[in-house]
């Protein structure tokens, strides 16, 4: 197994957040992509970070955007991270995406939604680090966020998940 195939195997079976980062250029044209490479970076001053592919059609957008928003996705949302990632499709097309926090496109189902300032561009190898001066979030608490684990979407497992049984043992051993 070549090094890029170990790497890839290994980070697959990281679990990821799921967002759709989106933004919108000088001519009005909305922009995004799904992006799981969506980390805390900061918080005094608060900054938050996305990777993006120096080669999507997308990078120049994003690194000459003013301000960017990323929709972390709900449980259920697969379809919409899905159009998000497809190539040569009008990814807004549906039209689940509406205005939000300073304007920004922002799905109105999402489990956060974090507004940002591009604050710099950071070289990341193949992929630009975007790091965003966070400016205002939104959370809804009722929704459960997706997951990606091994090239699959999931939901973060919780008590639910445990049959009752098993939860009677394992409380029982504490
Ligand atoms: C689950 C998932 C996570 C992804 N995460 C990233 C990411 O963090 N950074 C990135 O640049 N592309 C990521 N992609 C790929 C982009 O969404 C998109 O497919 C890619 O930028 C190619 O788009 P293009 O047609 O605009 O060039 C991800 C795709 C999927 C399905």
């Amino acid at each position: 197994m070549d090094d890029t195939t170990a790497l890839t195997r290994a980070m697959a079976r990281v679990p990821g957040p799921v967002t759709v980062v989106t933004t919108i250029d000088g001519t009005g044209r909305r922009w995004g992509f799904t992006a799981t490479s969506f980390s805390s970076l900061s918080l005094d001053p608060p900054l938050v970070l996305v990777c993006l592919n120096q080669s999507a059609s997308t990078h120049r957008a994003f690194t000459t955007a003013g301000h960017f928003m990323v929709n972390l996705l709900a449980h259920g949302q697969d379809q919409v991270a899905r159009r998000f990632a497809r190539s040569g499709v009008d990814r807004f097309a549906d039209g689940d995406m509406e205005p939000c926090e300073l304007g920004l496109p922002g799905s109105p189902h999402a489990c956060a939604r974090v507004a940002c300032a591009l604050h710099s561009v950071e070289d990341g190898g193949d992929h630009s680090i975007l790091v965003g001066r966070v400016l205002t979030t939104h959370v809804d608490d009722d929704r459960t966020p997706l997951v990606y684990y091994d090239r699959t979407f999931t939901h973060p497992a919780s008590a639910l998940d445990v049959p009752e049984p098993l939860m009677t043992l394992h409380l029982a051993d504490w």
